[in-house]
């Protein structure tokens, strides 16, 4: 299971601190949350923070975009070359182009489905992708309780990526713990998104990403 713990839960007052201790705590990916308050109803971090991530970490960034007007927020954060860039499908009426765009910029592009959309919604956009999001609480926060239903989720999305494209990969984001991760990997999960378990583990974050890849 690849790890990609979620900065939402860090000390926003040591940030580099909390980005460089995840990343040698073995993370695979560093997972950015950018919320507009439109999109959903919250508001986090711009190119600015972002950049300050970016210079912190050793691992490649995975920002995960959950605003209105996704092309512009491509153009603001290309420049920081992240790993990989998803936008969400509810918020986007070109997906098929925008996964080109964010492609040509020489980054990985994914797509993220909120609880209720249906795997079979992206089936033909997975042959562009290199890894679809599913979420398991609603965007907006950290801390909130995992849906179950996205164990079934990832089964069907599973089918769907072993017939178009087998390379892409399943990551799950929202109320990630020790217990649940060993249900997610069964479903065919491959990178468990963690915020509130990492950065809240009585005994550091190394060890509770640990926890995670078993
Ligand atoms: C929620 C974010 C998540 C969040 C996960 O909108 O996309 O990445 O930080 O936090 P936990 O692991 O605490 O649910
Ligand atoms: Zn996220």
């Amino acid at each position: 299971m690849l790890v990609a713990p979620s900065i939402l839960s860090a000390d926003f007052g040591h940030l580099a601190r909390d980005v460089a201790a995840i990343c040698e705590g073995e993370c695979d990916l560093v997972h950015v949350d950018v919320m507009d308050g439109h999109f959903v109803p919250n508001l986090t971090i711009g190119p600015v923070v972002v950049e300050a991530v970016a210079r912190a970490a050793t691992k490649p960034l995975d920002i995960h975009l959950m605003v209105q007007n996704n092309s512009f927020f491509v153009d603001l954060f290309a420049p920081l070359k992240p790993g990989y860039l998803s936008f969400h499908i509810e918020e986007e009426k070109h997906p098929h182009r925008l996964i080109q765009k964010i492609r040509s910029l020489g980054i990985k592009p994914a797509i993220v489905l909120n609880p209720h959309t249906l795997p079979e919604a992206i089936e033909f956009l997975i042959e562009d992708l290199d890894m679809v999001l599913l979420m398991s609480v609603n965007p907006g926060f950290g801390g909130q309780k995992f849906i179950p239903s996205v164990l079934e989720r990832a089964v069907r999305l599973k089918e769907l990526i072993e017939k178009r494209n087998p390379n892409c990969l399943i990551e799950v984001d929202g109320g990630v713990n020790d217990i649940n991760v060993s249900m997610l990997k069964e479903a065919g999960v491959d990178v468990v998104v963690a915020g509130s378990y990492v950065y809240r583990h009585p005994e550091g974050v190394a060890e509770a990403i640990a926890s995670l890849k078993q």
